[in-house]
């Protein structure tokens, strides 16, 4: 009898896990990516092209000529801006973020992150190839739980 109710615990837990993991893995294949960027610039493109490789989908594409104002809405720290700014499954994605990482986010999904960062236009990082040149760049999640390297790269 007393080993009865720890069984039973364990097989709710694991069933739940299991509904969690499934329920993520849909949720990353379903989201929609949109992709704000300014009219003028080539590299957002380029990322975006990396991004629907990498993820298996579309990349929908906005043109905005006040990107500083899209940035601000949806609360991308100043420090941390680039070009681009993507919004997927209620999460921010700034720059450009190599899609493995915009892939553990989606499955992850760490408490207190509200996105991912990629600050400036390192060269190498995907969109921004330079023949051979590659400056090594973190990719930074940003939140109520403050800022952390999430990634670095290569
Ligand atoms: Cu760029
Ligand atoms: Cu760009």
């Amino acid at each position: 009898m007393i080993w009865k109710k720890p069984a039973l615990f364990r097989r709710s837990i694991s069933s739940a896990a299991l509904l969690v993991l499934a329920a993520c893995s849909n949720v990353a294949q379903a989201a929609t990516y949109t992709m704000f960027r300014d009219p003028g610039c080539g590299c957002c493109t380029n990322w975006a092209g990396h991004v629907e490789d990498g993820m298996n989908t579309k990349v929908e594409s906005v043109d905005s000529n006040d990107m500083a104002a899209m940035k601000t809405a949806r609360g991308v720290p100043q420090e941390l801006w680039s070009c681009h700014t993507m919004e997927v499954d209620g999460y921010i994605i700034e720059g450009h973020v190599p899609a493995e990482a915009v892939a553990k986010l989606l499955r992850e999904r760490p408490a207190g992150v509200a996105g991912l960062a990629v600050p400036g236009m390192p060269l190498g990082s995907p969109g921004m190839e330079a023949g051979d040149r590659v400056q090594p760049f973190e990719v930074i999640a940003f939140g109520s739980a403050g800022r952390s390297v999430f990634a670095s790269f290569p």
